[in-house]
């Protein structure tokens, strides 16, 4: 018990221990904007808005604040705040979330991985969506020094700011909060602009201001590269967004997951979000609309497999075939039910063929099917259950044998067999730097 409670005492000094991966966010509280959409009105972030603040939650998935509302991941639709975090209500009249981040403290498990929300003058601990006994507290007495009214917050680990480090934003001032020693130093960091959310993703850091961000240095503050860029090529799923932007650079590098996938024969990779495609022919990088390629399938397909020359690509219970070509040319007869073309009931998640192969493997919840694409009629054999992966948005099989993609990262296995005889997943990459060469 004694231990227990030095134990305790230490990491309390410890302030709120450490903070490490995670993102974070931050958000503003610009008095002047939007506060109509506080209350009820419909916010739709492709719109364009700036939000208040931004975290990751204790599994990973994002959460962006904008007045009482707030989007979990990168699409979807807004949701009140105070139904996952009730008692931000009842200390506040909650107009807004100013600041969020999510705390990574393995030596200090009572504060790790928490969410630490600030509201005004307030800090709020959260873990698994419960509020801590004790919060909120005053900001002052959980980070000495730290102001009132924040703009932004997001954490620092050790493996990017030397220590483990909080960075507060507000207005034009920004702090290095050190979690160990509590130390506060105040920063000049000229290239930045004043930020009204930040974040820490796949181990960046953004900075939201309007409906851009720019990515920064955390010691530093530098800004290296075209920013600021709009939040809404990289972080959102916005269909009808984007006509006059860069479609390669979006479709490249940003944040929200794929629909499908698929690798041809020829080794040509296809790569399908929301309503547009990427191509990639070794090096060479196209994208475009669904809608101007695959005319009738139109857009988000849920998986995408090649076969001879043909692209098969299923959409909740149908099934679309184009013949590879310029133009890609829609079969006759198609679309068909997917009951009817592969035996199966949509929808599913993910499919892919191996090079010279003629069997069909469909991944639908954590099972696996097998169906072999020369057989009539077509007839699914349960390959098994699948439980590498709660779930795929997509997958592909090449040369260099199959990957499943999970969100921000795929799984890279050596072949089927591999794939199939796997008791753990194997290392996470990135999908925009890793699969389709994103820069940054
Ligand atoms: C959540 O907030 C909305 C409006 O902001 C309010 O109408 C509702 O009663 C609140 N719900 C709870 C459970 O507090
Ligand atoms: C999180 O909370 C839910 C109920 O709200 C509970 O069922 C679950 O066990 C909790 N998880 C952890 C890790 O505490
Ligand atoms: C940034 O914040 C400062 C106050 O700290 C303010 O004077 C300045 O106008 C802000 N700049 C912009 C572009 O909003």
């Amino acid at each position: 018990m004694k231990l227990l409670f030095q134990t305790l005492c230490l990491c309390l000094a410890l302030g709120l221990a450490i903070s490490h991966h995670g993102g974070e966010h931050l958000q503003a509280d610009e008095p002047a904007h939007d506060h109509s959409q506080h209350h009820g009105a419909v916010l739709d972030r492709c719109d364009g808005m700036e939000m208040d603040a931004v975290a990751v939650t204790e599994i990973g998935t994002p959460y962006f604040f904008k007045g009482d509302h707030l989007f979990k991941g990168f699409h979807g639709k807004p949701e009140l705040s105070n139904a996952s975090f009730s008692e931000l209500d009842d200390h506040h009249h909650l107009g807004h979330v100013d600041a969020a981040f999510r705390m990574h403290v393995p030596d200090a498990p009572e504060h790790h991985d928490h969410m630490f929300f600030f509201l005004d003058t307030k800090v709020f601990s959260y873990f698994n969506h419960t509020l801590e006994p004790g919060y909120p507290k005053d900001i002052r007495d959980v980070f000495p020094g730290v102001p009132d009214h924040l703009d932004a917050a997001v954490e620092c680990p050790e493996e990017d700011c030397k220590t483990n480090m909080i960075l507060f934003f507000k207005g034009d001032d920004i702090w290095h909060y050190d979690i160990k020693t509590q130390k506060l130093d105040e920063k000049e960091f000229t290239s930045m602009p004043n930020c009204t959310s930040a974040f820490r993703w796949l181990g960046h850091y953004y900075c939201f201001h309007g409906h851009q961000f720019s990515k920064f240095d955390p010691m530093t503050g530098d800004v290296h590269g075209r920013y600021p860029k709009d939040a809404r090529d990289y972080f959102m799923r916005c269909p009808k967004f984007g006509d006059s932007t860069n479609h390669v650079e979006r479709e490249q590098c940003s944040h929200v997951h794929l629909d499908a996938a698929t690798s041809e024969d020829n080794g040509n990779v296809y790569a399908f979000r929301s309503h547009h495609f990427l191509r990639m022919e070794g090096e060479k990088l196209h994208s475009d609309t669904i809608e101007s390629a695959f005319k009738e399938l139109h857009s988000e397909p849920d998986a995408v497999f090649s076969y001879e020359g043909h692209m098969h690509m299923i959409k909740d219970n149908e099934v679309f075939v184009y013949k590879i070509g310029e133009p890609h040319t829609h079969l006759e007869g198609y679309p068909k039910s997917l009951k009817d073309e592969l035996g199966l009931d949509g929808p599913v998640d993910a499919a892919f063929i191996c090079q010279d192969h003629h069997i069909a493997h469909v991944i639908k919840g954590q099972t696996l099917y097998e169906v072999d694409m020369k057989a009539t009629p077509r007839v699914p054999i349960k390959d098994g259950p699948f439980p590498l992966f709660k779930y795929v948005d997509a997958a592909m099989c090449g040369k260099d044998g199959v990957k499943i993609i999970v969100g921000n990262h795929f799984y890279h296995f050596e072949s089927l067999k591999a794939m199939q005889e796997a008791t753990a997943a194997p290392e996470s990459k990135r999908v925009s730097t890793e699969l389709f060469g994103c820069d940054h």
